[in-house]
């Protein structure tokens, strides 16, 4: 390192706040700090803002009903369709430009303009109605990043087929439980697709999951792989190809929908084993996707705006398809993984297509960081104007380097909080507006009440840790649970709500976080209280994830915890009991790990499988968590006296070291 390069790195290392660029400031879409104060005052029409962003084709005639928490309604009486908003109504100005660049990992690419997407968007609806899909149908999606995903997904936006897409990195048997639970006879799948240059299958994996669902599936196949896979097919198959080539040309008018109509659905894990179906809406969702990356990304129709995450997940939907395409921007989609065919390929996509913002997640950074600044220095990055994380809480240092490294001290860094059930962003800094704190995601976004409070509810001092707790609705909000009003009402609002009052400030969201607030109120995310652990900034349920392999022969019990991991965050620690007759040994770590990858999939397989003889219990017979969470994290271990058995303890901590 130069001397130069020394001195800075030591002022980073030492700040611990960061102005917003001037230059980004000047052109920022939103730049008024005045804007929290006049949200608040005029708190929830505020939200109209928001939902100007698009094109209704009904008025609404309420801002918010909120006449039966937490049932609250959007919009009301507006109606709207998010195809015509995401596609037909940039043709006239943007129909030449590009909505989607898509790349493939083996460097292929394909650029659809909004005409384009127009076109394919229609087809695809058409040839959904011509197989029997009806409004408000679940239609499921088991795809990876390939351009059909957002397509399928437009498509069953224009004729109001929710949605309900399956990271297709989850098993066979995740499938099935998402497609049974949403009742939904029809999917939208693929062959497979390519990783580190290989081809890898899919079509089987989904044939198993279909082969799990109770009712009858039709299944459109995308062929992504041609002649390097010729995949099977099962009744019911038809081919994406040849259905937009029968329907090429056909329009299908987008069907107007109530701004309550469900848009999506997103299955989500949580403390029990089954996973959770948020339930989003037309209006509400579509207002705040728009709305957040209007404000938060800063992005601008003439933009090329990326975000890396998967569609699979939320922060797909939100950030890559309904947000930027609402607002008419080209959003990049890339197929693989960064690291391929080198450690360089995310700054050689910034550099190659002149990439505006960055959306990524604290994982990513970690890992970008550990593969060294001599990758991003190969390239040409000075495109970008804003940087953003995701997922999990980013560390001070991840954040410099992202800052230094990436956004060359020039843009600004997001730091956004945010959960599947909340739609969009959260807990932000407006990057025209605030200063930035590595380590701390910022104050809440205008015209939101957040809270941070103590077991009790009370709210608690600056600088104490608590639970962070939304205290009035907002737009973006999940509805409720698919079919399951009362488990919405259990897991997000009994905690802190009088649910008997229909007084909506008796109403407090609680998202499972906890979090510390600074004087000056800016927040600090320290991770979920609940028994859900954040790994790649992938949710997974502990419970589901022992569930699996309780399932497995030979294993009597089995407790899973989130131990610390310097680049995924957390990974799964497995402590498992074995049945009398079955020996704790490779075999049987073999089998375990089998059983996640098929029950749930690769990203929850463990990192480490430990035999014990019996698990850590209190004298009432709960498994003591916290303490096989020191153990996983090689913490000092607090006092054992009040467990039933103290000296399975140091034992499983010999184990896990390695003695
Ligand atoms: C959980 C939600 C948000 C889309 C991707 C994940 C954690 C998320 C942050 C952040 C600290 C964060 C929380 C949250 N989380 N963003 N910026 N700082 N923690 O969505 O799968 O629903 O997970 O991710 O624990 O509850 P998700």
């Amino acid at each position: 390192m130069s001397e130069e390069e020394v001195e800075l790195e030591a002022r980073l290392a030492e700040q611990d706040e960061f102005e917003p660029p001037a230059s980004f400031v000047e052109q920022a879409n939103v730049s008024d700090p005045g804007l929290y104060e006049e949200f608040g005052e005029n708190w929830p029409e505020c939200w109209e803002h928001a939902a100007d962003l698009l094109e209704w084709s009904d008025g609404y005639d309420q801002v918010l009903d909120d006449s039966n928490p937490p049932f609250y309604e959007w919009f009301t009486g507006g109606e709207l369709n998010a195809s015509a908003n995401c596609v037909d109504r940039h043709l006239d100005e943007r129909g030449d430009e590009v909505a989607i660049e898509w790349v493939g990992e083996l460097g292929e690419t394909r650029t659809y303009t909004y005409e384009d997407l127009h076109e394919e968007v229609n087809a695809f609806a058409a040839s959904l109605r011509d197989l029997g899909v009806e409004e408000d149908d679940v239609v499921t999606m088991y795809m990876p990043m390939v351009p059909e995903l957002p397509i399928a997904m437009l498509a069953c936006a224009r004729i109001g087929a929710p949605h309900s897409v399956v990271f297709a990195g989850f098993s066979a048997d995740a499938l099935a439980t998402r497609m049974n639970g949403a009742d939904s006879e029809f999917l939208v799948t693929c062959d497979g697709y390519y990783r580190r240059g290989e081809p890898l299958e899919h079509k089987s994996k989904s044939d198993e999951g279909v082969s799990g669902v109770d009712h009858d599936v039709t299944s459109v196949v995308v062929d992504r792989l041609g002649d390097d896979y010729d995949h099977p097919t099962i009744e019911g198959d038809h081919d994406y190809d040849s259905l937009v080539a029968d329907h090429a040309g056909e329009t299908v008018e987008p069907v107007p929908r109530d701004a309550e109509d469900m848009l999506f659905l997103m299955y989500t894990s949580g403390t029990t084993g089954q996973p959770k179906g948020v339930k989003h809406t037309t209006g509400g969702y579509l207002s705040w996707a728009a709305w957040t990356s209007q404000a938060v990304l800063d992005v601008k129709p003439e933009d090329t705006y990326w975000c890396s995450a998967d569609i699979g997940w939320i922060t797909g939907h939100s950030y890559i398809v309904y947000g930027p395409l609402a607002l008419g921007t080209t959003t990049v989609m890339y197929e693989g993984t960064p690291d391929y065919p080198d450690k360089d390929r995310l700054w050689e996509i910034i550099d190659d297509y002149d990439v505006t913002q960055l959306y990524t997640a604290p994982t990513a950074i970690r890992s970008f960081m550990k593969w060294g600044k001599e990758y991003p220095e190969k390239h040409d990055l000075s495109s970008l104007r804003l940087l953003g994380t995701v997922g999990e809480p980013i560390n001070p240092r991840a954040w410099k380097w992202y800052y230094k490294h990436i956004g060359g001290e020039d843009c600004p860094v997001v730091d956004t909080w945010w959960q599947t059930e909340t739609g969009g962003m959260m807990v932000t800094t407006l990057p025209g507006v605030g200063n930035m704190k590595p380590g701390s995601a910022g104050p809440p976004l205008p015209g939101l009440d957040v809270q941070i409070v103590d077991t009790k509810g009370e709210q608690v001092e600056a600088g104490r840790a608590g639970y962070l707790t939304v205290q009035k609705p907002w737009p973006g909000m999940l509805r409720t649970l698919y079919k399951n009003d009362e488990r919405f009402i259990e897991e997000y609002w009994a905690e802190y709500s009088d649910t008997d009052s229909d007084d909506p400030d008796d109403w407090v969201y609680f998202p499972e976080d906890g979090a510390k607030i600074d004087d000056d109120g800016y927040i600090t995310v320290l991770g979920r209280v609940d028994d859900v652990i954040n790994v790649s900034g992938h949710r997974l349920g502990t419970m589901e994830i022992e569930s699996a392999i309780v399932g497995v022969e030979g294993v009597a019990e089995a407790a899973v915890v989130g131990g610390t991991h310097d680049i995924k965050g957390e990974a799964v620690y497995a402590y498992v009991i074995t049945e009398d007759g079955y020996e704790g040994d490779d075999d049987m770590r073999e089998r375990i790990v089998a059983g996640v990858e098929d029950a749930i999939g690769p990203i929850a397989r463990p990192e480490q499988v430990v035999f014990t003889e019996e698990l850590p219990k209190t004298r009432s017979g709960k498994i003591m968590r916290r303490l096989l969470e020191d153990i996983a994290n090689g913490e000092e271990l607090g006092n054992t006296s009040t467990l039933r058995n103290p000296d399975v303890v140091t034992e499983i901590e010999r184990k896990v070291k390695g003695d």
